[in-house]
């Protein structure tokens, strides 16, 4: 089968194409014939090699992916050949077939299209977890999302609003900006032009927010905490911020520095809470993946919610799709088609 099989970490040439023998699947797997894969950040840095959670070289890239149950392994009864699935895993899906435990293959969305059911588990999973299950975020809350025009960032942003809550998103251009109000944010701004945190206070009539999910680190990460309210939360679920090249000393330091960090004594003085989340431990946890699952899914269907897909790339060009993702230009998710 076709594959991006990672051998060496690097810039987005490294990304080739190879020709590897397709999985089989073992006793409680099934293997899917994908379709569509959705790219995530955690994939750049991955690729980089700066993701603690990617195994040894060389390995597959690739953390989820849309497509049909073609083969099941032995004890697999609870998903059948011919389903359509949405499978999350921590490598693997940049390839024409994946295998995995079948708790790791969810039924498909039926009202998403292809792209949008590549676009949806990891985004709509973390923004769910971070936001609902962590922050415990309420309709009377003031939520603020950053990189609020990302994949993460516009699941954030749809849930927090069918929510009820009044949304706050930053983003790094204008025509960024635009589409978080055709999103129905509540109140967007470009950090590049305006300093984010005094906009926020100043929308807020100086009381800040009561949720922040937060995926940048540094600046923006203090700055997320000064805003929040008392009794406010804030979840940190990325670093997009943090760049630590294995040569360049500087760079050590920077990122020493950018790795965000909390004072309890603060959280007494001002009364707030800090709280970090990663997906991984979801798909570590069958029963708590699957009732996590029920509930998000529940919820998009009421409310109709469909996943922001900005960009489509063909297999052929995924390292175009990652060199989209690095720029910070890109809007919603980056889906992948094979065979296109
Ligand atoms: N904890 C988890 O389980 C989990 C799961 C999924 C994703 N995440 C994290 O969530 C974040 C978003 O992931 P995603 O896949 O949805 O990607 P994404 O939002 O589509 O892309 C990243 C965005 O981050 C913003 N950003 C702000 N400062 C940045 C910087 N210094 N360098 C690079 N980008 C910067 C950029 O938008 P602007 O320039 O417009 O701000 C960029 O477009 C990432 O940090 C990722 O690691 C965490």
């Amino acid at each position: 089968m076709k594959a991006i099989l990672l051998t060496k970490h690097g810039k987005p040439a490294a990304l080739k194409i190879s020709d590897v023998p397709a999985p089989q699947p073992k006793a409680n797997q099934v293997r899917v014939k994908i379709e569509t894969i959705g790219l995530n950040y955690a994939e750049i840095q991955s690729r980089k090699g700066l993701y603690r959670w990617a195994p040894k070289l060389p390995y597959i890239l690739g953390m989820e992916a849309y497509g049909e149950i073609e083969a099941v392994g032995p004890g697999a009864e609870h998903r059948q050949i011919g389903e359509k699935v949405i499978v999350g895993a921590q490598y693997g899906s940049y390839a024409e077939y994946i295998v995995v435990p079948e708790a790791q293959a969810l039924p498909a969305i039926d009202f998403y299209s292809p792209e949008e059911n590549a676009a949806f588990a990891v985004n709509y999973l973390t923004a769910w977890v971070c936001l609902v299950k962590m922050a415990r975020m309420q309709p009377t809350d003031r939520v603020l999302i950053q990189a609020a025009a990302g994949g993460v960032g516009t699941a954030a942003v749809q849930l927090a609003k069918r929510f009820g809550c009044t949304v706050y998103g930053t983003a790094g251009n204008d025509d960024k900006i635009e589409r978080l109000y055709q999103l129905n944010i509540d109140h967007a701004v470009n950090y590049r032009r305006r300093d984010f945190e005094q906009y926020i206070r100043a929308q807020t009539n100086g009381q800040g927010v009561d949720v922040v999910l937060e995926v940048v680190g540094g600046e923006v990460y203090k700055k997320s905490v000064n805003l929040l309210a008392p009794f406010g939360r804030v979840v940190v679920a990325g670093f997009a911020a943090l760049d630590l090249q294995k040569w360049n000393p500087v760079s050590w330091w920077k990122t020493w520095r950018a790795i965000p960090r909390a004072s309890i004594s603060q959280m007494a003085v001002n009364s707030y809470g800090v709280m970090a989340s990663h997906l991984g431990y979801q798909l570590e946890d069958t029963p708590r993946l699957l009732n996590t699952w029920q509930e998000l899914t529940a919820f998009v269907q009421t409310h109709q919610i469909r996943p922001v897909v900005g960009a489509t790339f063909s297999f052929d060009d995924i390292a175009a799709a990652h060199q989209l993702m690095e720029s910070r230009q890109s809007y919603g998710k980056i889906v992948i088609k094979i065979g296109e």
